[in-house]
């Protein structure tokens, strides 16, 4: 059951889109305070366990550190940050009462969770303007089923994205492109995307292609007869430049966020100074989605949007202040304290918070600061993209996935985890934050495999992989001057195809579990403890994960492993994807495991009584077998296949299943 609470004059955040009687008094769980701000507090038992936030530091159990909602560009998710790129205000409170929260509130909001004091969970945000929906439930299975049914259907992109893509910030002209592409196809290392990050544009500048794509189309065209797709990137901030159509169309029709003055806020980031688009407003939400028709009209079928919470490296404000103190303090000659306040001054330059209370929205009649409602512009900017599409061609699916993100935008694509680095201990976070996504309906997400920033190893881009086989977003990227990390830099290229390989082995049975989770509001990555929840054992695992209903993994995670242990809540079977081809499986009982694992091999278990279906390896989705399909697992098993043409939004999930049996 679902209790919706209004205190105040919340902001329509458009995040639930279930129609739900408010009550009124207050949530029959914890305290709350409205005086001076809200507040929420819930004394927690030792053994309760805190799930949710989404895309959020740390681990699937949130309990013991400090979480604030605060749509952030920062490309250090070291284990110190409270804040990442997405606001995913749910968490469910699992133990001695069990119950989800979610607190629909666009602006900065905190969840100390046993962070300040151990047993006690505060949620406090500065004003008390926010819908507050509490869901009883019989586990936090349930609960987060509930959740997802109010706020509505997931996204689903075309079954291409499901392949594997690679990305690198740094491909300039289509021979760099035609590189990349040859590599993968002559060394048969299956690929389906390329991404084309910001050097494709004109200046940095959205909607436009540089000169070297003149015959644009053509190369689309080229690399789609590859089966290989273009995905380009957007930037949220549009180049002030005069002459550029974007820009001054956007001036002309009051299109921009708009300082108190009227005046458009300037903000640097890329391209320079730009404006960005006011995405809140319904009239430049449509005006801003339909810009991405210069790219499909030229055969692009998918985008991903960046440096959307939105990102400022520095305002013209902020920019003026650092420079009169640095005049300061160069004229006074400064003293020890000046040159901390300097430091301060240039390190709080970027995304500065009295940047985000510099501008406004354009909502009906009303002006809203944009610190008030700072965590829907990436939600806003991915929607304007989505409902052009549908505009566009109303039949077909796009692939669209954006950087910021707020509960709602599920509904219109799905995300990447951001500037994640070249460390061991980012492969579990990523794992763990899968989970944590799904409950938030972020089904469509994955993780810079290998990693963004610093450099990468062979061994680390390996396991990376071994993990991405299974996240539905599998993509390869990194940052400009790191290590090249495409497959084929790497000695032994036979390893990498054989890694890749397999998630096309698995395509069949990985998309029909995501279709079947988007579709009935279910999760496709779910911790261990809302499948045995039971099992004191499996309740505090958070490096292993069950996906669909089918099976378990288990990634390895650090350097010179060669293997780990396991934990296995019921009688399994362990298969391994050999790098000559076959496939192992070993009956595993009940309990605790080693398992070796090879740099080159991928692991997985199959639950109890249950079988999955393998194609044979391919190069690209278009190519995946569906019509000849092993089923490995339980003898006497059958496994529910759904599948469809994955072009369409023809989702009928009683024409699309048919059940295929384990011999
Ligand atoms: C930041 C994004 O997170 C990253 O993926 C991208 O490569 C750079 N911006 C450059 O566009």
């Amino acid at each position: 059951m679902v209790r919706k609470f209004i205190y105040g004059t919340p902001f329509e955040t458009e995040a639930v889109t279930a129609d739900i009687p408010v009550e009124n008094g207050s949530p029959a769980y914890g305290e709350l305070c409205t005086e001076n701000g809200f507040g929420f507090r819930y004394i927690m038992e030792d053994d309760d366990i805190i799930y949710g936030l989404g895309e959020a530091n740390r681990g699937i159990n949130k309990r013991g550190y400090c979480y604030t909602s605060w749509c952030t560009d920062d490309p250090n998710h070291t284990e110190d940050k409270h804040s990442l790129y997405g606001a995913h205000n749910f968490l469910i409170v699992s133990g001695t009462q069990t119950f989800g929260l979610f607190f629909d509130y666009p602006g900065k909001i905190t969840f100390d969770i046993g962070y300040t004091k151990s047993d006690t969970l505060d949620v406090f945000c500065d004003s008390a303007d926010l819908a507050l929906y509490v869901i009883d439930g019989t586990d936090p299975y349930d609960i987060v089923k509930q959740f997802r049914r109010i706020i509505g259907r997931s996204y689903i992109p075309p079954k291409f994205a499901f392949g594997f893509g690679q990305s690198r910030w740094g491909y300039k002209t289509p021979d760099d492109f035609r590189e990349v592409a040859d590599n993968y196809r002559n060394r048969h290392l299956p690929l389906d995307m390329i991404y084309m990050d910001i050097d494709y544009m004109d200046s940095y500048k959205d909607f436009t292609l540089n000169d070297d794509f003149r015959d644009f189309p053509e190369f689309v065209q080229e690399m789609k007869d590859r089966n290989i797709r273009l995905i380009p990137i957007i930037d949220a901030g549009v180049k002030i430049e005069d002459g550029y159509s974007v820009y001054e169309e956007g001036v002309k029709n009051r299109y921009f966020c708009q300082r108190e003055d009227g005046s458009d806020f300037v903000a640097a980031v890329w391209p320079g100074d730009t404006h960005l688009p006011d995405v809140l407003n319904p009239e430049a939400r449509k005006w801003f989605g339909d810009k991405y028709r210069f790219l499909t009209d030229q055969g692009i079928e998918g985008f991903w949007n960046d440096m959307n919470e939105p990102a400022i490296f520095y305002s013209k404000e902020g920019l003026a202040e650092a420079k009169e103190l640095a005049r300061s303090f160069s004229e006074e000659s400064g003293g020890e304290a000046g040159v901390w306040e300097m430091g301060n001054k240039l390190a709080s330059i970027a995304n500065s918070e009295e940047d985000y209370r510099r501008f406004f929205h354009r909502i009906g009649d009303k002006k809203v600061r944009h610190d008030k409602v700072h965590n829907l512009f990436g939600f806003n900017m991915t929607r304007a993209a989505s409902e052009a599409f549908d505009r566009i061609d109303p039949e077909k699916r796009f692939l669209m996935f954006s950087r910021s993100s707020y509960v709602g935008m599920h509904r219109y694509g799905g995300v990447w985890t951001g500037d994640n680095k070249s460390w061991w201990s980012h492969i579990l976070l990523n794992l763990k934050m899968m989970p944590s996504l799904n409950m938030c309906g972020f089904l469509y997400a994955g993780a810079d495999l290998g990693g963004f920033g610093d450099n990468t190893t062979r061994d680390l881009l390996l396991r990376f992989l071994a993990l991405g086989v299974f996240t539905p977003l599998m993509r390869d990227h990194a940052a400009a001057g790191t290590r090249e990390q495409e497959c084929y830099r790497f000695e032994h290229t036979e390893d990498f195809r054989h890694v890749l390989g397999v998630r096309y082995r698995l395509l069949p049975y990985l998309y029909s579990e995501y279709m079947k989770a988007a579709l009935t509001d279910d999760m496709y990555f779910k911790p261990l403890s809302f499948v045995w929840p039971d099992d004191r054992t499996a309740r505090r695992i958070e490096d292993q994960l069950v996906i669909g209903n089918e099976i378990m993994i288990a990634p390895v995670y650090e350097q010179n492993a060669d293997g780990r242990y396991v934990y296995l809540p019921e009688d399994m079977k362990f298969i391994k994807f050999l790098p000559d081809g076959t496939i192992s499986e070993e009956m595993r009982s009940r309990g605790v495991h080693r398992i070796d694992v090879a740099l080159n091999e991928v692991p997985l278990f199959v639950r109890s009584g249950k079988c999955i279906p393998v194609a044979d390896a391919a190069e690209c989705v278009a190519d995946v077998d569906s019509t000849r399909l092993n089923m490995i697992g339980f003898e006497g098993a059958e496994y529910t296949l759904y599948d469809d043409d994955g072009i369409h939004k023809d989702y009928d999930l009683e024409k699309n299943c048919k059940v295929l049996k384990m011999e």
